[in-house]
């Protein structure tokens, strides 16, 4: 693992593995398009990699380059921005902005061959604005997907807009429909019937675009828990994003995760190191770190590592997470503070100052996934992985 990465400067690292992420969106593409799941199909479905915020922490630009050479269909970002860091990065898929945009952004999205979603009807007028004066001359009308809200009660018209929707669009020639989509609340809760009735409300959607004679382009539900365990959310793309980068989401009921892990096994894709700077030896009754949160009950050693919540080791690991050392677990002590972290290897009695502290990742047979992380931080993955700073150096490895 690490013998791999050798750099000059403050010792905090992430190694992100592209041959993990390869892996995971290779193992999508053959469970999706597997026979008997999810219907029959002639036709091959598609792949939207979720990319946004910076790839879930891992780098847009390196994880968008791997995921293209992979064959990935789609690409999908937040805003404007994120697709033109893409563009400019030489990606030549087509790349959705699932959150839409807001008034000011047209002119990038049309120059940069971006594809908005739309979600209120409002803004259609503003695309076909900018189609009708853009001078840059183009192949076809600008494409754009409809987001639908199915009962996420967020983002997206309601069925019953679909008509209105379908008035406005009617008169906006430089515009073509060219998907229509639905976001999911809790694809990973199976304790309730939320998701049944958000399949039902778009089959109602996409029934009421037919009787309109309305093409509904190319048609897409499910986020990574849907594309584990919910077949009939595939229709004929997928968007993952927790799985595309190795980790499953938490399933309700709890007993359901191995079953649903075994469906769809994935590779963590990022580990996150730091190098013990310090190593103190303290006496009974020590106090550690930034009010004191931690008094030794007894002779200590305390190792201080150079990591801290600005890089992403979030502050409510405080007194309650734990890192890796020379193969075993040592509990992190105190406040987690802005670069610095101490914890406790006084059972660890070989640890020395220059030793690899592993936050995510496998060291010496032990692992510790985010997902391990995000349960005793309480909170999701996703949110531990978009945290990781910008300032903590990302090596993308074979
Ligand atoms: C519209 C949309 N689709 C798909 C995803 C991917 O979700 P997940 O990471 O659960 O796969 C997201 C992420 O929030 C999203 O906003």
């Amino acid at each position: 693992m690490t013998r791999t990465v050798k750099f000059d400067g403050r010792p905090i690292w992430a190694e992100v593995s592209l041959g993990a992420l390869v892996h995971n969106l290779r193992a999508i593409r053959k469970h999706i398009n597997s026979s008997g799941e999810g219907g029959a199909r002639r036709e091959r479905r598609k792949i939207l990699a979720v990319i946004k915020s910076n790839a879930y922490g891992h780098g847009i630009v390196p994880v968008g380059r791997a995921l293209s050479k992979t064959g990935a269909d789609w690409f999908g970002v937040t805003c404007s921005a994120e697709g033109v860091e893409l563009r400019e990065s030489g990606i030549r898929e087509p790349i959705l902005i699932l959150t839409g945009f807001w008034e000011g952004e047209e002119q990038r999205i049309l120059e940069n061959h971006l594809t908005p979603a739309i979600m209120r009807p409002d803004q259609l007028r503003l695309l076909e604005k900018a189609a009708a004066r853009s001078r840059k001359p183009r192949r076809g009308p600008v494409d754009f997907h409809l987001k639908i809200d199915s009962g996420m009660n967020r983002l997206g018209i309601s069925p019953a807009e679909i008509p209105a929707f379908a008035h406005v669009l009617a008169d906006c020639p430089h515009l073509r429909l060219g998907g229509t989509f639905t976001h999911i609340a809790s694809s990973e809760v199976f304790t309730t019937e939320q998701t049944i009735e958000q399949e039902k409300m778009f089959e109602s959607a996409l029934a009421c675009m037919k009787s309109l004679k309305l093409d509904s382009g190319i048609v897409h539900m499910a986020n990574s828990a849907a594309i584990v365990g919910r077949p009939s959310t595939w229709y004929q793309m997928v968007r993952p994003g927790a799985i595309l980068y190795g980790y499953h989401q938490f399933f309700e009921p709890p007993e359901l995760n191995p079953q649903m892990e075994a469906k769809l096994p994935v590779r963590p894709v990022l580990s996150f190191r730091a190098r013990i700077i310090s190593l103190k030896e303290t006496a009974p009754g020590s106090r550690v770190g930034y009010n004191a949160r931690w008094t030794a009950p007894g002779p200590a050693r305390v190792a201080v590592l150079a990591a801290g919540y600005a890089d992403g080791l979030v502050r409510v690991l405080s007194n309650k997470g734990r890192i890796i050392v020379r193969g075993q677990f040592a509990p992190i002590i105190g406040t987690v503070s802005m670069d610095l972290t101490a914890a406790d290897v006084t059972g660890i009695p070989e640890a020395r100052v220059g030793d690899i502290a592993t936050i995510y990742g496998t060291d010496g047979g032990t692992t510790q996934s985010v997902p391990d992380v995000a349960r005793i931080a309480n909170t999701a993955s996703a949110d531990l992985l978009c945290a990781l700073g910008k300032r903590v150096p990302r090596f993308y490895l074979p």
